[in-house]
């Protein structure tokens, strides 16, 4: 059942309000502005009521407040006088959904309050799908990632690790925070073409050979067609396919140069390295950050984009990179 907030300091108004929402609705009366914005802190709305000139607490004042502390609140405006500029103010600041003038035709009146209510129903269903989608498909991108993992020497954390390590990089090379966090997860799909490469090839203990190296590069470009076309997974194909891409032009597949890289591509490739560089691997003990740091300094402009190794080692000194070794 939906709650209805009435705000009137008349009282016979407010009597005929509650009088006429009786039936098929929760309703809570309010005797002026000050109990209609504690109605408001205290119990969850649906659509409220309220008139507009109040002593104290005028009705626009109220209805502000609704749409600050419960905006998805549906807000009508009762008025008794025509003021155009205040309705307006209203209009504006409580961003109300409609305004009724006294006296009012109730028929009119609660047909306006069961449209409202059903549009309200039909936006909280389409918020709950909407973010229950969301995480189906995150959900997805981290099931994919760990069916892969098993295939190859990377580990559920180094997955973590490179996605907290690009989602950082990315937001102190200036790019917003919710693309930053999509690229974040996203870059946990930079092996995924690894799939497709024979076991054989992924855990020979030894050197490759010529040949064997040649399938091992075939990796980025199976990941983008493993990554299908989906818009949704755009960036993990920029991912896929340029994280081997050296910034001088001496990677593969393509051998691409400085920008012609993908930004995120360049991204995933130095959270990546300094990933592999700072933790154990089979054939190598753990780096400290000092010293990837420097490595990797001194291939800036050849391997990695230098604007980017800069933000690598900001990061380093304000202690984000630790926080988030230590968080995985
Ligand atoms: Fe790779
Ligand atoms: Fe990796």
């Amino acid at each position: 059942m939906h709650t209805l907030l009435l705000v009137d300091d008349d009282p016979d108004v407010l009597a005929t309000l509650t009088r006429s929402f009786r039936k098929g609705y929760k309703t809570l009366s309010a005797n002026g502005g000050e109990e209609g914005i504690a109605f408001l802190n205290e119990h969850p709305i649906d659509l409220i009521i309220c008139d507009q000139r109040m002593p104290n607490i005028s009705g626009d004042q109220v209805l502000s407040h609704a749409l600050q502390v419960q905006p998805d609140a549906i807000r009508i405006l009762l008025t008794g006088y025509a003021d155009v500029e205040s309705l307006l103010t209203c209009v504006n600041d409580a961003h109300i959904y409609k305004y009724v003038t006294k006296p009012w035709d109730p028929a009119e009146l609660s047909l306006s309050v069961v449209r409202a209510l059903e549009s309200l129903v039909l936006k909280r269903d389409l918020d709950t799908t909407r973010s229950q989608l969301e995480t189906a498909y995150k959900d997805a991108v981290v099931m994919l990632c760990l069916a892969a993992e098993g295939k190859d020497q990377d580990t559920a954390s180094h997955l973590y690790r490179v996605q907290h390590y690009t989602e950082a990089l990315a937001i102190a090379m200036g790019v917003d925070n919710e693309e930053a966090a999509h690229m974040g997860l996203m870059s946990m799909l930079h092996d995924i073409g690894k799939l497709a490469t024979p076991d054989a090839i992924l855990k020979k203990p030894d050197k490759l050979t010529e040949e064997e190296w040649a399938i091992m590069r075939e990796h980025p470009f199976n990941g983008v067609r493993i990554l299908g076309n989906n818009p949704f997974y755009e960036t993990a194909r920029e991912i896929s396919a340029g994280h081997h891409e050296n910034y001088d032009g001496s990677g593969y597949p393509q051998g691409l140069i400085g920008d012609e890289i993908p930004l995120s591509a360049r991204i995933v490739k130095i959270a990546d390295v300094f990933d592999a560089l700072t933790t154990q691997r089979p054939y190598k003990k753990p780096w400290t950050m000092e010293t990837s740091l420097t490595h990797m300094e001194s291939h800036e402009g050849i391997m990695f984009d230098p604007a980017i190794v800069e933000k690598l080692k900001k990061l380093f000194i304000d202690g984000t990179l630790t926080r988030i070794k230590e968080a995985f």
